[in-house]
């Protein structure tokens, strides 16, 4: 059966986060370079973005590009920035006609500013779309957002924009890269690996989790439609209990 089909449209998660890995392992296990891992990983972007388009979902999110990542060897960095240009310029018409819009979060100072530029004309071209927002994480780091967000906000203090009283979550959300995105609902990780890595920390604070062991180039959309078929079996309680829960229903 379609696993779409089975999908409760009114209860899907609002924003999904996704940490794709495992580019480097699908690759070596073919006997073939990491970049070749990285260009089958475009395919299984596409797949997502599709999946969640198909769902409803209003908010992707996903973590192309680490600030860590800039350690990796000069010709992979190279080769992942092109492939992220040449991608989302080679995918803006259909993104622009699936109502989808574009954005880019992370210290964007440190991208190349032919990448960069490319980047702007694609979210030029699709800032008025509203059916889902893609965000691409790009030389991203949730500790630097954070404390980014917190120079941000003392500045406005030393120019007695706002005061230390007033300083409450909602202000520091609204100084996050993230600003505009709701809270992350689901996050999901492939590849095996339980961890984090330093993505979106704040903007996770009551997300459900799900991790898959498989490697990115593999991920398809019945694999993302089980993460939300997975995520609306599980019960979200924000610290209630599971009586209080049923009680509002
Ligand atoms: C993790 O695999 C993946 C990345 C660091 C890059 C993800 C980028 C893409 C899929 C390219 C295009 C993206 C867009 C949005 C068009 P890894 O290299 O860490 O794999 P490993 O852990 O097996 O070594």
């Amino acid at each position: 059966m379609d696993l779409l089909t089975q999908i409760n449209t009114d209860k899907v998660p609002s924003h999904v986060a996704v940490i794709m890995d495992g580019n480097g392992r699908w690759a070596k296990q073919k006997g073939k370079p990491r970049v070749f891992g990285h260009k089958n990983g475009v395919k299984a972007v596409r797949q997502t973005i599709d999946a969640a388009g198909n769902a409803g979902i209003k908010a992707l999110t996903l973590f192309a590009f680490s600030t860590e990542n800039w350690n990796r060897p000069k010709a992979e960095v190279k080769t992942l920035m092109t492939l992220l240009l040449t991608s989302l310029k080679r995918e803006a018409n259909e993104l622009d006609k699936n109502n989808i819009k574009l954005q880019v979060i992370g210290n964007l100072e440190s991208i190349p500013s032919s990448v960069l530029k490319g980047l702007n004309k694609v979210i030029e071209q699709t800032k008025s779309n509203d059916a889902l927002t893609l965000t691409i994480a790009l030389s991203y780091g949730s500790r630097e957002e954070i404390v980014n967000a917190v120079k941000n906000i003392s500045k406005k203090i030393v120019n007695k924009e706002l005061s230390i009283e007033e300083i409450d979550e909602n202000i520091l959300n609204n100084h996050l890269y993230t600003f505009t995105l709701p809270d992350v609902d689901l996050m999901i990780r492939t590849s095996g690996e339980k961890r984090i890595s330093n993505f979106l920390l704040w903007q996770i604070a009551y997300a459900e989790l799900h991790f898959t062991d498989v490697l990115w180039p593999d991920f398809s959309k019945d694999n993302f439609y089980n993460a939300l078929l997975e995520y609306q079996n599980r019960e979200r309680r924000y610290g209630k209990t599971s009586d209080q829960i049923e009680k509002n229903k």
